[in-house]
């Protein structure tokens, strides 16, 4: 089978725009909690500075700003109007922007920078090193970047997932199927269906595709040295992940790199 591009939207996933408001039904927040605890020892292990400020590319809903923010300054951007209200709502009290991880430029650097899932919708290797390297023009020196792809080629595998929450009346329930087209090494798809359930208890069944990059982890530790980091790679420590293989990129921007 070839994969026809045709069939995706060009204007990105329906739960980033119309279905915005059921995100925090999909991925409660309350699950962030063990895995920010995680980021936030990562950066204090790896940031060769006080980390006070962060910059999260593709903050979606927030989920991870929301434990964050307790100790670091927060900066959330992301592509969706949407998403950012949503997460406005949870972080008042952190700065929002609207803008594309792989082309915005704030013009000051950030102790610690956050590039979490949002990053695997980079679907080329371009689009990728676009990303890191935005990644690095916003990293202060002797400050940490954080990459979390959902997969790397080593690890990943076609399959099914199921889940979703309730909340104030409403319900969501979703399958999640991801496959590799034949004609690619470079991407997966992930395709959802949604149901979701209203206050009246009528259903609504929703497809929306996911296009997502894959890359080898020696691409990824390639991409963030090129940008000027000093790359590694660390095992990613979780209760519900302890045997996926998932793993966490690390750029270390150098004291002094004789950069801007
Ligand atoms: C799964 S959500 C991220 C959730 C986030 N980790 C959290 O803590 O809530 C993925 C987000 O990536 C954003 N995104 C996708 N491509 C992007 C890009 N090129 N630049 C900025 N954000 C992007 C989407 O709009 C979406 O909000």
């Amino acid at each position: 089978m070839s994969f026809n591009h045709e069939i995706s939207s060009d204007q990105g996933p329906l739960l980033y725009r119309d279905l915005a408001d059921w995100y925090p039904l999909l991925t409660p927040v309350g699950d962030y909690a063990e895995e920010a605890a995680f980021y936030r020892h990562l950066f204090e292990t790896h940031c060769r500075r006080s980390p006070r400020t962060l910059l999260d590319l593709g903050s979606g809903g927030g989920h991870n700003a929301a434990y964050l923010k307790a100790t670091l300054a927060c900066t959330l951007v992301d592509l969706a109007p949407a998403m950012l209200s949503l997460s406005s709502r949870l972080n008042p009290d952190c700065e929002h922007v609207q803008g594309d991880m792989r082309s915005i430029r704030l013009g000051r650097v950030f102790d610690c920078v956050l590039l979490h899932d949002a990053v695997s919708y980079m679907a080329s290797r371009t689009d990728l090193a676009r990303a890191i390297a935005t990644a690095f023009e916003h990293t202060a020196p002797g400050g940490v970047a954080m990459f979390q792809p959902d997969f790397v080629s080593e690890t990943f595998a076609p399959g099914t997932e199921t889940g979703g929450s309730d909340g104030n009346g409403r319900a969501l329930r979703y399958l999640e199927w991801r496959w590799v087209p034949d004609s690619r090494t470079d991407m997966y798809v992930t395709d959802m269906a949604y149901l979701l359930r209203d206050v009246n208890g009528a259903v609504e069944v929703i497809h929306d595709r996911h296009l997502m990059g894959l890359f080898p982890r020696a691409v990824w530790l390639e991409l963030i040295s090129t940008a000027g980091f000093d790359s590694l790679v660390v095992p990613f420590e979780h209760s519900s992940y302890s045997d996926t293989g998932h793993e966490v990129f690390l750029g270390r921007r150098p004291v002094a790199d004789g950069r801007a």
